[in-house]
């Protein structure tokens, strides 16, 4: 159990230079320096991914299902972008495979647009972390490893 998933949706690739005043400055490439020197300190590993098609985070989900039953991965850290306020399919994918996800968003989905205030990933979460940046990811982790970390 040495390894943390943190999976990333459509459009983070572009973080950095995406509507820095929502997202801040930080580069993905940043993110995952960030979040592998966190993990580095709790003795974890890193799977960091991003993907624009919703069926490869479905099938990132599922992987994560068959690492943690193998006793690999501990859970996911998910920002699902745009995919959190539509897909049925990552909600139904995060269940079926009995996945533990930490929700994050970088920015303060509840204080922007009403289309971005509902989730369909936060019913299967096991905890959200909402609009505290790119540091987000790092608390995600910690919230993960609180709440599994043996
Ligand atoms: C986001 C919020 C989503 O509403 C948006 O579609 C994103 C990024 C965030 O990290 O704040 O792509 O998930």
């Amino acid at each position: 159990m040495s390894t943390i998933m943190v999976l990333n949706g459509p459009n983070l690739n572009l973080l950095g230079q995406r509507e820095p005043d929502q997202y801040g400055h930080e580069t993905l490439a940043d993110v995952e320096v960030m979040c592998r020197e966190e993990a580095v300190k709790h003795g974890y590993e890193i799977d960091f991914r991003q993907s624009n098609h919703e069926g490869v985070l479905v099938d990132a989900i599922h992987e994560a299902g068959q690492l943690i039953k193998a006793g690999k991965l501990l859970g996911v850290v998910f920002n699902p972008g745009a995919y959190t306020h539509t897909s049925i399919a990552l909600h139904d994918a995060i269940k079926g495979a009995e996945v533990p996800v930490v929700e994050v968003h970088i920015s303060n989905v509840h204080a922007r647009e009403a289309f971005r205030h509902h989730s369909y990933i936060s019913p299967c979460a096991i905890g959200i972390v909402v609009g505290m940046g790119v540091q987000g990811y790092v608390l995600g982790m910690q919230g993960l490893l609180h709440k599994l970390a043996k």
